[in-house]
């Protein structure tokens, strides 16, 4: 069933590479894509699904050569973004010196007060991602699809998006001279439509969901009209991918070059959380952390919940559904790496659950109020099951654990309408003393 949904997408992966492939571009360590059912090697270039087996590519890298030691401090003398990783990237070596957004190095917050509340007493973190240029974790994926964008000679950039990677997508455009033109269904928040327009590429939307977005997209690439077009979520999505690995990185470099016990991150189309484990199993090769259990937790809103869905029934496969949450950004029906986000939930013990709307809303004001971090919908859907998993027995207290938070609350601020003024009073002491405040 998974390798019938990738048929079409295989073959206009082919027709891409036919267009436009480079085979010596240098993308650093970067050596191969690779298919992950299979492992058939293409060359690097712009496509994204097996020929042979219609599987999805990944990046292949040769770091046989790393000194553990050195490669330490290369990458804590590096730069306070991304690119302080550029060894472990496909990225050229001198990728610092391009424009580019630059995301990255944001603030792993040690929650205590959260902590205290939910009863977590091994030491809880929030990654706090909503610092990032646009306010979102999609700057450190785009930022890599940049680049590779660059090097096959792209000129116009695009993609599918909830909202984040629309806006993300656009100010690297801006920022690197290319071309924008994204697509988003029709009625996104307005704080996301803005976040994306501001940068002044083309913002397209699109009568029906994500995935009736996705669809379109997949059919433009096979189109001339989108011929020499880079779709960061389609065509450079190995590439693209792997900016979720820096989130790892730096998560472990963060925590003094340890891994975290248990990490709960957000699952839309499943690739982030997908790429989060890609980069703990390459610091442990690395001999960058020590060699030890970690669990991966995956957060779905209940509205469009696929995975979690198949998680509790036992499925490897995920049945499409279609959404209806407030939270917009993890919207996504028919998601592409669940059998994947699946399998990592399984491997390492971790879990799949979700939350209703209610409880979303409920959770961004608990992060807000304990920890003076205000998240979008996304950001309440992890905490708001890490409280879950919390009261179920399912993640344990006693251990680190590390809650992700991808975007910004200024971005969703609907999900909070009513939050508001305590009291409206005339300027004087009289009033205010009337207003019971003191
Ligand atoms: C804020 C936020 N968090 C998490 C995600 C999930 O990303 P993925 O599609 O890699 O699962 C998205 C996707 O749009 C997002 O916008
Ligand atoms: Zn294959």
């Amino acid at each position: 069933m998974r390798k019938m949904r990738r048929k079409g997408l295989a073959s206009m992966a082919v027709q891409t590479v036919a267009s436009t492939s480079n085979p010596t571009v240098d993308l650093g360590p970067a050596t191969a894509l690779s298919c992950r059912e299979c492992g058939h090697r293409v060359p690097l270039g712009p496509v994204f699904a097996c020929e042979e087996c219609f599987g999805p590519l990944e990046i292949a890298y040769d770091f046989a050569a790393y000194d553990t030691e050195e490669l330490r401090k290369r990458i804590e003398s590096g730069p306070a973004n991304i690119w302080r990783y550029a060894p472990l990237l496909p990225v050229p070596a001198d990728v610092a010196d391009k424009p580019n957004i630059n995301p990255g190095w944001t603030k792993l917050v040690k929650a205590d007060n959260l902590a205290r509340e939910l009863g977590v007493t091994g030491g809880l973190y929030v990654k706090d991602d909503s610092g990032n240029p646009t306010h979102s974790f999609k700057d450190r994926v785009v930022a890599q699809a940049l680049e590779a964008a660059r090097a096959f000679g792209f000129t116009t950039l695009s993609c599918s998006s909830t909202g984040n990677l629309a806006g993300a997508v656009g100010a690297a455009a801006a920022r690197a001279g290319f071309r924008s033109c994204v697509f988003i269904p029709h009625d996104l928040e307005q704080g996301k439509v803005v976040m994306a327009a501001v940068y002044g590429g083309e913002l397209v939307g699109i009568e029906g969901n994500y995935d009736d977005v996705n669809r379109f997209c997949s059919e433009l690439i096979g189109d001339p009209a989108g011929e020499g077009w880079g779709f960061v979520n389609v065509n450079l999505r190995p590439y693209y991918a792997e900016g979720s690995k820096t989130l790892a990185y730096e998560i472990c470099e963060q925590l003094g070059w340890r891994l975290p016990d248990q990490i709960v991150v957000p699952i839309a189309s499943g690739s982030q959380l997908t790429k989060i484990d890609k980069g703990l199993q390459e610091l442990i090769k690395l001999g960058l952390v020590e060699d030890r259990p970690y669990k991966i937790f995956g957060a779905q809103a209940e509205g469009c919940s696929p995975v979690s869905t198949a998680f509790k029934a036992g499925h490897d496969v995920v049945r499409p559904q279609k959404p209806n949450t407030i939270a917009k950004s993890l919207a996504i029906g028919n998601p592409a790496d669940g059998p994947y986000v699946l399998d990592i939930a399984r491997r390492t013990g971790g879990a799949v659950e979700d939350v209703t709307d209610e409880q979303v809303v409920d959770a961004i004001k608990l992060l807000a109020r304990t920890e003076g971090i205000f998240a979008e919908t996304a950001g309440g859907v992890t905490v708001g099951v890490t409280k879950k998993l919390i009261e179920d027995g399912v993640l344990d207290p006693s251990l680190t654990t590390v809650v992700l938070n991808t975007g910004d609350g200024l971005k969703t601020l609907d999900a909070v309408a009513g939050t508001g003024l305590t009291a409206t009073i005339r300027p004087t002491l009289e009033s205010f003393r009337d207003a019971g405040l003191v």
